[in-house]
């Protein structure tokens, strides 16, 4: 398949991740097929969409136009096989677990069109491994986008042991027709470039706090005044979901070493449900929609 080729990006998961990705898509002048297990799933994902594309508009940062031209091409399901019906490109971006992914990807070599390529936007599994429950590890890769995607620059875009160069160049070319940097990540372990390195300062972070050395709100001033970051170490984990930091951690853990060990302080904000923007308070409360208050 060339780029040129490619008219249809079915996106699999409507959450945080995958309706900004498919806003991207959507943006980027592809036709978008969302899809999700349920109504509720696809249609808060539709909603995200729009709420973001408004956002866009307010700041302007695109016109209205475009917006609505960009939701036009969101078509929502819950049927999968319907939904991966005119795919060039699938997207997935189910819960980052495993057995979550392999089960989605079973059903998904079912009903996928024998040309279209694979590729996931997992945080940190083993790309070789996801490929080999396909039939087509060869046209398949990572690519993994950052949150909030129509915000941020980056995709990592990851090589399996089995990826084909010409899979790396066409998603390479895919991400820059997004208005992406794409950067290869060759070998496939755990958590790549970005989160082998965000997230165990974000687990540094809580610990620092655990063992009552400083408060978040210290932390978080000086990760974002003094070291320049966009943002603190808690309201990033905030951003991403504590939930995606936490599960990236335990298999960096598990596969790298004692290095990794999540803080307890992030398993306790995930037993809670307390995850960060997405459920509305993490380390910060957002119900009232101003987020962080850093001194
Ligand atoms: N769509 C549209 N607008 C959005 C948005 C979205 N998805 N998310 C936030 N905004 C809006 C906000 O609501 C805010 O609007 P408001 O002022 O009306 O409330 C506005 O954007 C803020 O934008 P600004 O440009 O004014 O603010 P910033 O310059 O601070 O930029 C940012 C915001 C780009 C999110 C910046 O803070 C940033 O870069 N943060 C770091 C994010 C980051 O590092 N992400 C990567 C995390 S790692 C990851 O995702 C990998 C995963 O696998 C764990």
């Amino acid at each position: 398949m060339q780029l040129e080729d490619v008219q249809c990006v079915t996106v699999l998961g409507a959450g945080n991740m995958g309706h900004g990705i498919a806003e991207v898509a959507a943006l980027a002048g592809y036709d978008v097929s969302l899809r999700d297990i349920n109504e509720e799933f696809v249609q808060d994902g539709y909603d995200g969409i729009e709420w973001s594309l408004g956002k866009l508009v307010e700041k302007n940062r695109i016109g209205e136009a475009e917006a609505d031209a960009a939701l036009d091409r969101v078509e929502t399901f819950v049927d999968l096989e319907e939904s991966l019906a005119d795919a060039d490109v699938v997207i997935e971006v189910v819960p980052e677990k495993m057995a979550i992914k392999t089960d989605v990807y079973e059903e998904v070599v079912e009903f996928a069109p024998e040309e279209a390529v694979f590729v996931t936007n997992t945080s940190s599994l083993s790309i070789t491994e996801l490929s080999e429950v396909t039939d087509r590890p060869e046209r398949f890769c990572g690519m993994h986008f950052f949150n909030p995607p129509v915000r941020m620059d980056l995709v990592e875009v990851i090589s399996g042991e089995h990826t084909s160069e010409e899979t790396l160049e066409l998603i390479e070319g895919l991400a820059e027709s997004m208005d992406k940097t794409p950067v290869r990540v060759r070998k496939d372990s755990p958590g790549f470039i970005v989160n082998r390195i965000l997230v165990p300062l974000m687990n540094e972070a809580a610990w620092i706090v655990e063992s009552g050395d400083a408060t978040i709100e210290a932390v978080d001033s000086t990760t974002k005044f003094d070291m320049g970051l966009p943002m603190g170490s808690f309201e990033l984990a905030d951003q991403v979901g504590i939930d995606v930091g936490f599960h990236v951690l335990e298999y960096m853990h598990e596969v790298l070493g004692d290095a990794y060990r999540p803080c307890p302080l992030l398993a306790e904000k995930v037993e809670e449900g307390n995850l960060g923007k997405k459920t509305g308070s993490g380390f910060y409360d957002y119900e009232d929609g101003d987020g962080a208050q850093i001194p």
